[in-house]
């Protein structure tokens, strides 16, 4: 008896077995499109040196990448690429040295997502990327393309004399020479020649500016650098009569603590519906700093 109750059991869990096994092979074999697009994002990506930055690239419509070949590479190195997947696994051979070491894909190859993650940018690695994803009947590529920026600009606020205020923005890290530009509230660009350029130890450049300007408590004014109109970093500031520092200061401290408390309330929900939340992905790859 009891050696065959034992029997039907190991037999029950057999065939959950068999069955679970088959499944699975049936989803793995759930056939890939005949053809496929790819979809990237529209302007460049901008990314800080030494910095990690993601190129997106992704497969539609979803499905696993894994048994295909999946090729990043510069517009004009196709032949020894930044990386190459291929028998389902990174190639070691024939890649750019360059890239040794700094590339991964990380967005998940099973949901069709070859995005690259390249590390410890330098100002070589500015430029054009090819994702390019083949299997045996076909093949699609798109260009993403990449370039460093600098820091988001910093204002700061001093009495500049005549009842005006001196307000300076700085920004570090560029490459090439950028443009810094002034507007007012009403983004009318203000004339100023002060524009000031120093370089560091590895070539990139400081940029730096002051403007002196009525004090006002409502028209801000905004200084943004560019090296074009789909890459540039602007902060904004309001021109406050230095002195004032105290009741802005006041004002700042009473408004960051409300925000503190609604903020960690909202925390408190998120955390507790975290299972049921799926938080969209921001997909811009435009890099625009206001503040
Ligand atoms: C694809 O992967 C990258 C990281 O490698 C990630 O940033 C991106 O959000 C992923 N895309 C989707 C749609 O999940
Ligand atoms: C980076 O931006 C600058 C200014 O727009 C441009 O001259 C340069 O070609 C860009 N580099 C790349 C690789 O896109
Ligand atoms: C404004 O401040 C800058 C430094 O941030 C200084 O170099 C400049 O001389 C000041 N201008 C006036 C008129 O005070």
């Amino acid at each position: 008896m009891e050696t065959n109750r034992r029997i039907t059991r190991s037999g029950v869990l057999l065939r959950v077995l068999i069955l679970a096994a088959f499944t699975v092979t049936i989803t793995a074999q759930k056939p890939a499109p005949e053809v496929f697009t790819l979809t990237v994002p529209n302007g460049p990506i901008l990314t800080r040196l030494n910095a990690s930055v993601t190129l997106p690239c992704e497969l539609s419509p979803i499905f696993n990448v894994e048994p295909l070949e999946v090729r990043w590479y510069r517009s004009e190195n196709s032949n020894s690429p930044a990386l190459l997947y291929k028998d389902h696994k990174i190639q070691e051979t024939p890649v750019d040295p360059r890239y040794r070491g700094r590339v991964s894909l990380t967005g998940g190859l099973e949901r069709g997502n070859v995005s690259l993650t390249l590390e410890r940018v330098t100002l070589e690695d500015r430029g054009e990327y090819v994702c390019h994803v083949s299997n045996e009947r076909w093949y699609e590529k798109a260009n993403v393309s990449m370039n460093v920026t600098g820091s988001a600009p910093v204002l700061s606020v001093a009495s500049g004399g005549g009842g005006q205020v001196n307000v300076t923005c700085s920004s570090e890290g560029w490459s090439p020479q950028p443009k810094l530009t002034w507007r007012n509230k009403e983004e009318t660009e203000i004339k100023n020649e002060q524009v000031l350029f120093t370089s560091d130890s590895q070539g990139l450049l400081s940029v730096s500016s002051w403007l002196l300007y009525p004090p006002s408590d409502s028209d801000w004014l905004s200084c943004t650098i560019s090296l074009s109109e789909e890459e540039k970093r602007e902060s904004r500031v309001l021109p406050h009569k230095p002195g004032a520092w105290k009741e802005a200061f006041i004002v700042t401290l009473v408004l960051s603590l409300l925000l503190l408390s609604a903020l960690s309330t909202v925390v408190c929900i998120l955390l507790k519906h975290r299972d049921q939340m799926k938080l969209e992905q921001n997909k811009s790859g435009k890099l625009t700093v206001s503040f």
